[in-house]
């Protein structure tokens, strides 16, 4: 942390606090899963299930597919898993158009399936987060049928139903304004039967609950109660900034280029802002109000806390800091920092820049680093270079795992798994996709069958089925097989650096400080904790060698020995001259300690 005014008040008033949690870490070591905040320095893992491992080779990953490889996760350092929707679902958007939050859709199994995934990974100390979707259900979910029977029934007023501009017993008129869904075209969807407009963020098939209703409130109290009773360790709450809307109607703004011209997105539309239908400030309430629901799950009975990750796209960083609430109002635990995850450019200065902003300006929460998602594509295709993408995927996973925080990664990304999007329209299965032909491809490229070996199908099922979306032909040297055990692999620099991340205790508890900060090649940072001498981070963002020296106030020169670096890299023996390769890291740590 950077001692700046604001975060040493902070940390005073908190010392005595920390001091006790501290204790209880280093007794406890390295059974980090078993503490109350086992979250705060943790590894998760999304799954998509769908994706992952297909059991019974009907070509759709399912839950016994992931207890299979519950011992990999644990060898990899995985301290818990978050799954995306595997609720029984029409699967338009696969899985995130939910009819039953209650049940497990039969295409991934049983409830029973789940209860021995939850209990298996318990044995492995692996914690499993559900997702949550409270924006909106499937239009099949059973509120929503009955929602659209007739005006006057109860729950009508459980979504966003509206009269169209002009409307009359015989014409539908216009759109109730111009809100737009994030998947394209007019948010509005007319329904004939009762004549009005019904309002969807995502989908048609996806409409968006009325979060004005106390009794949705309770609904989503009683869904996250029913979860946790059976064990689940928190909740991945789905595109929650999207819950309210403007209650005036508004338009949103028009978007324009820098000629002062509106522009059309890849949907053909005309782009809008969002301030209308994102990011308002109620949600903070209901987010406070679920995490209360859920903190009363924190007892003997269930030990640990139960952690909230958030979706959470936003602006800047003061936005971020209020997605954790307050003290006497909690809300997330863990919202993601998207801002650093999604730069999408190897750019020294902006990295630079968003990690101080992670340091100085979240008060005494911890960052949620975060790259990838099934809703992006993968790391090739944001950071890469198509040359030396194994070792900026280092570059990238260094910064994920030897920051200050908590870290999440999606399945696949620690093998180096290419984003492999659909050649032919007739091809495509994800929504986004149809609707954005050619210029949006869709999701699909970075949901491809996960690759376990070079044999048919990856080893994703028997290679008698036909896997839902086709197996990367990187697949062939880019798999868990061929990289396990070897030292070069991404998978053996993704467990060491967890390792690391584990047991070294500037890593796990040490503050994180940006050095040479005038450099615009290479991005370096200090890790330091009391009682341990400090380590320094070193990533080369180019295509060339460089050599920094690390010598500065609080750092004075001397030997160190290195903790890792890229297979194959130069050697460092001192701080004064670090070496690296191209897209190289180094990690040292100082032989000696440093008295401050
Ligand atoms: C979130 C999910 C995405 C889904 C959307 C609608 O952004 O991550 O996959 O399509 O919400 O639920
Ligand atoms: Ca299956």
């Amino acid at each position: 942390m950077h001692w700046t005014r604001k975060t040493a008040i902070i940390a005073a008033a908190l010392l005595l606090a920390t001091f006790v949690s501290k204790a209880v870490a280093q007794s406890s070591q390295p059974e980090v899963s078993k503490e109350k905040n086992w979250w705060r320095n943790a590894v998760f893992y999304e799954i998509y299930p769908r994706s992952f491992a297909d059991s019974n080779n009907d070509g759709i990953g399912d839950l016994k597919g992931i207890t299979a490889h519950l011992d990999y996760l644990k060898e990899l350092g995985v301290d818990a898993i978050w799954l995306t929707p595997c609720y029984p679902s029409p699967q338009v958007d696969f899985g995130y158009d939910i009819s039953d939050y209650e049940a497990i859709d039969p295409k991934y199994g049983t409830m029973a399936d789940f209860d021995h995934l939850v209990a298996e990974a318990g044995k492995r100390h692996i914690r499993v987060l559900m997702d949550m979707v409270m924006n909106h259900t499937s239009d099949k979910h059973k509120w929503f049928l009955q929602s659209r029977l007739s005006k006057d029934n109860p729950y009508r007023d459980w979504y966003m139903w509206h009269d169209g501009q002009g409307e009359t017993a015989t014409d539908k008129g216009q759109v109730p304004n111009n809100w737009q869904s994030d998947f394209g075209h007019s948010a509005w969807e007319w329904d004939d039967k009762t004549r009005q407009y019904y309002y969807h963020k995502f989908y048609i098939q996806q409409p968006d609950l009325n979060w004005n209703n106390p009794k949705v409130h309770q609904a989503f109290k009683d869904i996250l109660a029913f979860w946790l009773k059976k064990g689940v360790a928190g909740f991945r709450f789905d595109a929650i900034t999207t819950l309210f809307e403007d209650p005036q109607m508004r338009d949103e703004d028009v978007l324009h280029d820098k000629n002062g011209q509106p522009f059309k997105n890849a949907y053909g539309d005309t782009a809008l802002n969002d301030t209308r239908t994102n990011n308002l400030p109620e949600v903070h309430t209901v987010m406070a109000e679920m995490r209360q629901e859920a903190d009363k799950f924190s007892t003997d009975k269930y030990p640990g806390s139960r952690v909230f990750i958030g979706e959470t796209y936003l602006p800047n960083v003061a936005e971020l800091l209020k997605q954790y609430g307050t003290f006497e109002h909690p809300e997330f635990q863990l919202p993601m920092d998207t801002q650093l995850g999604f730069i999408n450019k190897l750019d020294v200065v902006t990295f630079r820049a968003r990690l101080e902003d992670a340091e100085d300006d979240l008060g005494n929460n911890v960052p949620l680093i975060i790259f990838d998602n099934h809703d992006n594509p993968r790391l090739d295709a944001r950071y890469g270079d198509g040359v030396h993408d194994t070792d900026i995927e280092r570059v990238i996973s260094t910064i994920l795992f030897a920051s200050r925080g908590a870290s999440l990664f999606y399945y696949g990304d620690e093998i180096g798994m290419k984003t492999t999007p659909p050649t032919r329209k007739e091809d495509v299965k994800d929504p986004v996709g149809i609707t954005g032909w050619p210029k949006e491809k869709g999701r699909d490229g970075e949901r491809t069958p996960m690759q376990w070996t070079p044999g048919p199908n990856a080893g994703f099922d028997d290679a008698k089925a036909k896997p839902w979306l086709p197996v990367p032909p990187s697949a062939a040297t880019i798999n868990v097989q061929m990289e396990q055990g070897s030292p070069a692999s991404l998978l053996t620099w993704y467990e060491e650096l967890i390792r690391l991340k584990k047991t070294n205790r500037a890593f796990f508890e040490g503050s994180d400080t940006m050095l040479d900060t005038e450099n615009t090649k290479v991005l370096s940072w200090k890790r330091e904790a009391a009682g341990a001498p400090p380590v320094v981070v070193a990533l080369n963002f180019t295509a060339e060698p460089q050599t920094v020296n690390l010598v500065g106030p609080g750092l004075p020169d001397g030997a160190l020995n290195t903790l890792l670096k890229t297979p194959g890299g130069p050697s460092t023996t001192s701080l004064k001259a670090i070496q690296l390769g191209p897209y190289g890291v180094y990690i040292g740590q100082l032989q000696f300690m440093i008295s401050h």
